[in-house]
């Protein structure tokens, strides 16, 4: 999709994902002392501004004003302050070694774009830091529910801990099952997740 298709996907009244934080993302930080952390493809800032709330000085950088405007609304809501920069993260690279938390979540773009991506949140995470990659894994195309059906956005455990382990330490590579309730009833996504920390 390209930056006009995802403001337009925005649009809409309300969040187009939820205002809760993403639970694999609350569980991989468990723990961890907040510092400054990085937000890539944050969206409308759902996972930012827990962020936030539990202390960490939180940038997020996303290509689209109308999903960045609504990020914005939901920090002031929320009575925390969080940066929204809007940049395209094919052309933008963050500044090496400097965050103590970088996280990317659902962000599917083709294979040397996000290996692109990957290579760059893995290089901003300084000393003692820590990446969390969450995604909609490639087996969700044919075995899980939602997220995009074009195969060529989609990727596996593997090839993310392939270009993420040239920089860091992986510590946790697995794909993990959300499930998402639909008018039908109750469905299950598969996801993946690798965090990944200094070696
Ligand atoms: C599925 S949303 C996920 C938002 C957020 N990470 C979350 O979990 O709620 C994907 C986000 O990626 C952003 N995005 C896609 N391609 C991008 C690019 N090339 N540069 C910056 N942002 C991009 C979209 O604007 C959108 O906000």
């Amino acid at each position: 999709m390209d930056q006009d298709s995802w403001d337009e996907r925005c649009q809409d009244e309300g969040l187009l994902w939820t205002a809760e934080p993403n639970r694999f993302l609350v569980e991989a930080i468990d723990g961890l002392e907040p510092g400054k952390a990085l937000d890539l493809a944050g969206g409308e800032g759902r996972n930012a501004v827990w962020l936030a709330q539990q202390g960490w000085e939180v940038e997020v950088v996303d290509w689209s004003d109308v999903a960045l405007d609504k990020g914005r609304e939901l920090a002031r809501r929320a009575g925390v302050t969080v940066w929204f920069t809007r940049e395209d993260l094919r052309q933008w690279w963050p500044p090496g070694e400097s965050y103590d938390l970088v996280v990317i979540a659902y962000l599917h773009i083709p294979y040397m774009e996000r290996h692109g991506v990957w290579r760059a949140a893995a290089g901003a995470v300084k000393r003692g830091g820590r990446l969390v990659v969450i995604g909609h894994d490639r087996d969700n195309l044919d075995k899980g529910y939602g997220g995009p059906q074009q195969f060529d956005v989609l990727y596996s455990v593997e090839e993310l801990v392939g270009v993420v382990a040239e920089h860091l330490e992986v510590i946790r590579a697995e794909q993990v099952i959300r499930s998402v309730e639909t008018d039908g009833g109750g469905r299950q996504a598969i996801d993946n997740i690798v965090v990944a920390e200094w070696k």
